[in-house]
C-alpha cells in the first residue's frame, strides 16, 4: 500500500441517485441500479490508479429493506452479478475485499458468494475495497455498546478504562486507516446512517452528479479538492 502525499488514504462514497437517473430517462429504477454498478466498477479501478488505499462503498443500508421487495431482489441480483464478474479481476489486481454490515441477513447464496470473495482476497495487500452491505452506523455503535456492557458485567473490562480507542477497536472499520474523505452524489446532503463515528474528521464532498454519471474525472477532481482543504482537527 502506498499513499501519495496529500492524497486521502481512505475514501468512502454514498452512491446515491440511481433511481433519479433512471426516472429522468423514463426507465425503470433497476436500469439506474445497473448503470450504478457500472459506475462502481469504473470508480474501483480509478481509485486504485489514484493511489487510494481504501475505498468504502455504501451499497445497501439497513434502511433499504424499506424498499419494495422487487427492488431489493433486483439489487441482490446485481450484487450476485457484480461479484461473479469482478471477483477474478479484483483478486488479480491485489485488492482485498472487505464487507461491513450484517450481510448474513441476505439470501444464503449471496452470503456464500460474499464469503468466497472475502476468503479469496484475504491475503491481498495492494488496496482494500470495503463494501457496506446491510450496514447501519447506529446499529454498529449499539452493538459495540452491547459488547462493552457485557464485558463490564463479566468483569473482564473496567468501565473507567473505556475511551475512544476502545470503541474504535470494536468497529467493523477497526483495521482501516481513518476516513479522510466522504463523498455523496445526487445532491442529497445527509449521511443516511453511514460511518457516523468514522466520519468525525472526514472532509465532506457533496456533488449534484447522480451516481451513474459519476466518473474517474470527477473522483480525481474530488481528490484534488481534498488536497486543497486545510484539515485542522481542532487545532490551529
Ligand atoms: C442509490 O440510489 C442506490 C441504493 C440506495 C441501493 P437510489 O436507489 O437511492 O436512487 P434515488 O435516490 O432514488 O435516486
Ligand atoms: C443511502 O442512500 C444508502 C446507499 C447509497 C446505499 P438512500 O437513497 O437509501 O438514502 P436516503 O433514503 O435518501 O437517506
Ligand atoms: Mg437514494
Amino acid at each position: 500500500m502506498s499513499g501519495r502525499p496529500g492524497a486521502p488514504r481512505h475514501v468512502a462514497i454514498i452512491m446515491d441517485g440511481n433511481g433519479r437517473w433512471a426516472k429522468r430517462r423514463g426507465l425503470p429504477r433497476v436500469a439506474g441500479h445497473r448503470k450504478g454498478v457500472e459506475a462502481a466498477q469504473v470508480i474501483v479501478r480509478a481509485a486504485g490508479d489514484l493511489g487510494i488505499e481504501v475505498l468504502t462503498l455504501y451499497a445497501f443500508s439497513s434502511e433499504n429493506w424499506r424498499r419494495p421487495a422487487t427492488e431489493i431482489a433486483d439489487l441482490m441480483d446485481l450484487l450476485r452479478r457484480f461479484i461473479r464478474r469482478e471477483l477474478g479481476q479484483l483478486a488479480e489486481a491485489g485488492i482485498r475485499i472487505k464487507v461491513i454490515g450484517d450481510y448474513h441477513a441476505f439470501e444464503s447464496d449471496v452470503v456464500a458468494l460474499i464469503d468466497d470473495a472475502i476468503a479469496r482476497t484475504a491475503d491481498n495487500r495492494r488496496a482494500t475495497l470495503a463494501v457496506a452491505l446491510n450496514y447501519g452506523s447506529q446499529s454498529e455503535l449499539a452493538a459495540v455498546a452491547r459488547d462493552l456492557a457485557r464485558e463490564a458485567k463479566d468483569g473482564t473490562l473496567d468501565p473507567e478504562s473505556i475511551d475512544e480507542s476502545t470503541v474504535a477497536a470494536r468497529l467493523s472499520t477497526t483495521e482501516l486507516p481513518p476516513l479522510d474523505l466522504l463523498i455523496r452524489t445526487s445532491g442529497e446532503k445527509r449521511l443516511s446512517n453511514f460511518l457516523l463515528w468514522q466520519a468525525a474528521y472526514a472532509e465532506l464532498h457533496f456533488t449534484d452528479t447522480l451516481w451513474p454519471d459519476f466518473d474517474a474525472d470527477e473522483l480525481a477532481a474530488a481528490i484534488a479538492e481534498f488536497g486543497r482543504r486545510e484539515r485542522r482537527f481542532g487545532g490551529l
